[in-house]
């Protein structure tokens, strides 16, 4: 019985988030520079076959159901007060449009997490000390975009280190998370990462279909209490669709908060060097499955 009425809800609450959506006003048409930041946009798509693309997105789909069970469980948990938790995140970047992002947050009071390539920090170090300075979370998500799960430890050490080097020198800070490129790694890498260990359990695929209110209906869709929202800033039409998303999934009730603040918010504690796909670390097993083709 708790099943229908359940679904009636979402279905009810889909609906509202799409005819929302669709009353949206258009992007704005603010310019801002492009060219830089499209290199690691290019080598993710060069680097995933089409092949490999279709039985990713079946395995990041059964992924995301489970994900969102423990999306609920934790959700009864984290609303004694009414509210929704969720977290925004955006990989891949800096990039030409983060400081337009960064302005559409702080209109809307939203906490979100950047998980930053070494070599993008190099390219927008402003960019990053906003991001700091801002309260947002600081992430890595290695140097220049390498799957974790293919190298040694010592080359994995390096990929880190030489990011915090780099987000170190633009912004006096230490990334405090990490989010391994292609959510690819192994637990016994992870375990020896000093970092909160982000992964996502909604993805648009922003980053396949450029169209800020696909990325916006997607977002409204599958949003839930609890979940961590995947997006990449190196493109204008998420960083629009993002903003329109949240526009819309704070007038559900949804507050946007960092990843860390996510678990707390669940009534736990972040555990350093264990995976979450939200706000509740996954089951202790090894994570051998690439999930998004783009992360
Ligand atoms: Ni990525």
């Amino acid at each position: 019985m708790k099943k229908t009425v359940c679904i009636v809800l979402a279905v009810a609450l889909v609906a509202t988030g799409f005819a929302a959506c669709q009353k949206s006003k258009n992007e704005n048409g603010s310019t801002v520079p492009s060219g830089a930041g499209t290199s690691s946009s290019t080598s993710v798509q060069s680097t995933t076959p089409a092949s490999k693309q279709t039985s990713s997105t079946v395995n990041a789909n059964q992924d995301a159901t489970k994900g969102s069970e423990e999306g609920r469980t934790a959700a009864q948990a984290m609303t004694p007060n009414g509210k929704k938790y969720i977290s925004i995140t955006f990989d891949d970047g800096p990039g030409p449009y983060t400081q337009e992002l960064l302005d559409g947050l702080k209109e809307r009071g939203v906490k979100a997490a950047f998980f930053m390539l070494g070599q993008q920090v190099k390219l927008y170090p402003n960019t990053v000390k906003r991001i700091a300075a801002e309260g947002h979370m600081v992430g890595s998500h290695t140097y220049d975009h390498k799957d974790l799960k293919k190298m040694t430890d010592a080359q994995v050490k390096k990929e880190l280190d030489d990011t915090d080097a780099a987000i170190k020198a633009a912004a006096g800070v230490t990334a405090s998370a990490l989010r391994p490129p292609f959510g690819s790694y192994t637990k016994e890498q992870m375990k020896k990462v000093d970092k909160m260990i982000v992964l996502w359990n909604v993805d648009p695929n922003d980053w396949k279909d450029r169209n800020a209110q696909t990325v916006c209906d997607r977002i409204v869709r599958d949003a839930k209490n609890g979940a961590i929202i995947l997006s990449h800033d190196i493109y204008k039409t998420s960083v629009h669709g993002v903003l329109k998303a949240i526009d819309i999934l704070q007038k559900q009730g949804y507050v946007f908060v960092r990843p860390d603040e996510l678990v707390q918010r669940s009534g736990s504690s972040v555990v350093l060097g264990k995976p979450y796909y939200n706000a509740v670390p996954a089951a202790a097993t090894t994570h051998t499955t690439k999930r998004s083709s783009a992360a």
